[in-house]
């Protein structure tokens, strides 16, 4: 298989041709898809009609699936575990309205964060099929957080080197008014605490790790000055000149690193239907700091 990488943005983003993703890759192909992948760190895999046991198995190419561990909002697919819901449409193809659980819950990706930031071994990356896309909103932006490390002022530089902050997944529920994981579910996913610059393992690229729907705590920092901080340092990732808006096409699959950017989606009309399978990768190593 020979591929063609196309750059979308001149800051990350590029469209990959010449891959169908319903039969592995050989060898070569997933180097050159790996080594497009560290260079522009998000990937548009376009018109992919592949099923969802194809995502898995395409994904496991580059790692282990993560099984999200929230099962009481509906968002894990009983069909093939593996697979995460960001869809509006239920199981019953019913459309669902943005005032239920899994909805609020969801809401969340509106603003800036990396997925899974919240676990011990946070992921590797995501893939995002998208099978019915909006086209009211739904935009799906990224960030290069090694261009904004790279650009940092000293004045927020400072307060992050050498830093820690803390990823707690029940904070969803406090932002979004999502009901509360259970007790298990909390169990199994207690705060972690993560350097606030860490060093990526394959490029050696150094990047702002921050979520800010999971970040709620700084070490060393009241956690009121904590949230402060996140939004200033959110605020600043947020130029034009560090993002790629992906505008979805029907059957793209889209592929980033979650260890050196960060996403959110752009609202849409709540009429229209969206629905959006996901796999994410599990995390190889504890985040490494600088
Ligand atoms: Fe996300």
């Amino acid at each position: 298989m020979t591929i063609t990488v196309k750059a979308r943005h001149p800051a990350l983003g590029a469209e990959i041709q010449g891959i169908d993703m319903r039969r592995p890759m050989d060898p070569e192909t997933l180097r050159a898809v790996s080594d497009a992948w560290t260079k522009h760190l998000v990937l548009v895999f376009p018109d992919q009609r592949v099923t969802d046991q194809e995502h898995v198995a395409f994904t496991r190419q580059f790692g282990e699936p993560e099984v999200f561990h929230q099962t009481s909002l509906n968002l894990r697919s009983d069909r093939v575990k593996e697979i995460f819901l960001v869809s509006n449409v239920d199981d019953q193809n019913r459309l669902m309205r943005p005032s239920e659980p899994s909805q609020k819950q969801l809401s969340s990706s509106r603003q800036w964060h990396t997925d899974s930031s919240y676990r011990l071994m946070p992921s590797v990356g995501s893939l995002l099929h998208g099978i019915e896309i909006s086209r009211t909103g739904g935009i799906t932006q990224f960030i290069n957080m090694y261009m904004v490390y790279d650009d940092l002022p000293d004045g927020l530089r400072g307060q992050v080197e050498g830093r820690k902050a803390r990823h707690d997944f029940s904070m969803l529920h406090r932002l979004t008014g999502a009901p509360p994981p259970t007790a298990q579910e909390q169990a199994a996913m207690p705060p972690v605490w993560h350097p606030m610059v860490r060093r990526h393992p394959v490029s050696g690229r150094k990047s702002l790790y921050i979520s800010s729907i999971y970040n709620d705590g700084i070490e060393g920092m009241d956690d009121k000055a904590a949230r402060r901080l996140i939004e200033e340092l959110t605020e600043f990732s947020a130029q034009p000149k560090y993002m790629y808006r992906h505008v979805w096409e029907p059957h793209d699959v889209v592929m980033w690193d979650n260890r050196c950017t960060v996403h959110a989606v752009t609202p849409h009309d709540p009429d229209e239907r969206r629905v959006m399978h996901r796999t994410t990768i599990v995390g190889r190593e504890p985040v490494m700091a600088a």
